[in-house]
């Protein structure tokens, strides 16, 4: 099962297992969006409508699974939305969802899946966090917070079920990677969000995901840059603090202009989805094939 299965690192880890001989359940909330990826990768894909900060829904999806293929050997977790903005500025309710569908997602994946991997005697539960979850940035405190929270669930899931022959846990932790979140984030910041390099294609997480599938471990790092950045956040939290501001500002927060919007954090947005977000690896967006424009610097 990919839950995130219709965008972005989802998508390119269902296309992996396809790919790999393996049948494969999306999980995400636009059935729009659903039918036309399971489509594409064919019929080995099937999938389900489920809203991850749900507990119903998720159950619902796991039960579905079961019943349609007799087995649940692996859910492989990509879903999150994120809210560009100061604590100040995201409102109540978009900042409580960000947080819920990370970590209640999370929360709900375990208690839904962990059950039949004991009782098929195992299986395994991979979580994509983030390099976010390991450090704060300014402007992403809503993302920054569930992704903090969702590394605490996993590691205490991890310790939970240590003993438990068969039953594992795994979390990846990328930098930037090359998807359409960055198009489909809400902002409250006055400008759209935008991929910091040095940013990763989204087929270098795919891989890292299935091969945790195989074997899992307690939390594998993806892209350059990621260990330098965690050592200045923890090693120089004052030069850290000085130079965070204003690289978000003329990095991560480089975007046009928009009005407050809550992006896809509420409901998807399913005509922005697809498999990469168009960004090149040193942080242009490309406009059109073989054309490529830099966001102007605020
Ligand atoms: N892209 C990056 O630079 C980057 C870096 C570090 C970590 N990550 C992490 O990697 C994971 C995947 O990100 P991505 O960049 O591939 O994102 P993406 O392209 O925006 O894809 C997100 C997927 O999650 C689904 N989703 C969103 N909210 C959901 C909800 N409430 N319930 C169920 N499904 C939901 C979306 O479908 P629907 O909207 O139809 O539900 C979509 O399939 C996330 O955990 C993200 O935090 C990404």
């Amino acid at each position: 099962m990919v839950v995130g299965g219709t965008s972005g690192i989802g998508l390119a880890t269902a296309r992996l297992l396809v790919e790999h001989g393996d049948r494969v359940v999306l999980v995400a909330r636009s059935e729009a969006r659903l039918r036309r990826v399971a489509g594409e990768l064919g019929d080995r894909t099937t999938w389900a409508v489920a809203d991850v900060s749900e507990p119903d829904a998720v159950q619902a999806a796991v039960d579905g699974c079961l019943q349609d293929h007799g087995r649940l050997d692996a859910v492989v977790s990509t879903a999150q939305a994120m809210a560009y903005g100061s604590v100040e500025q995201v409102p109540h309710d978009v900042l409580a969802k960000v947080v819920e569908v990370g970590v209640g997602g999370t929360g709900n994946l375990a208690r839904s899946a962990l059950p039949v991997f004991r009782e098929q005697g195992g299986g395994s539960l991979v979580v994509v966090g983030s390099l976010l979850g390991e450090i704060s940035v300014p402007g992403m405190g809503a993302y920054c917070a569930a992704k903090w929270g969702q590394m605490a669930l996993v590691r205490a899931l991890q310790v939970e079920t240590r003993r438990e022959r068969g039953v594992h846990v795994s979390l990846v932790l990328p930098g930037a990677v090359d998807t359409p979140v960055y198009h489909l984030a809400g902002s409250y910041a006055g400008s759209a969000g935008s991929a910091p390099p040095p940013i990763v294609p989204p087929q270098h997480v795919a891989q890292a995901c299935v091969r945790l599938l195989d074997r899992p471990r307690r939390a594998v790092h993806v892209g350059p840059g990621t260990l330098l950045t965690r050592t200045g956040f923890r090693l120089a939290p004052g030069l850290y603090d000085r130079l965070a501001g204003p690289l978000v500002g003329r990095i991560a927060l480089r975007g046009p202009g928009v009005p407050d919007h809550p992006g896809n954090v509420f409901t998807p947005r399913p005509d922005g989805e697809s498999e990469r977000g168009g960004w090149t690896p040193d942080g242009r967006l490309r406009t059109a094939p073989g054309r490529r424009a830099r966001w102007r610097r605020r």
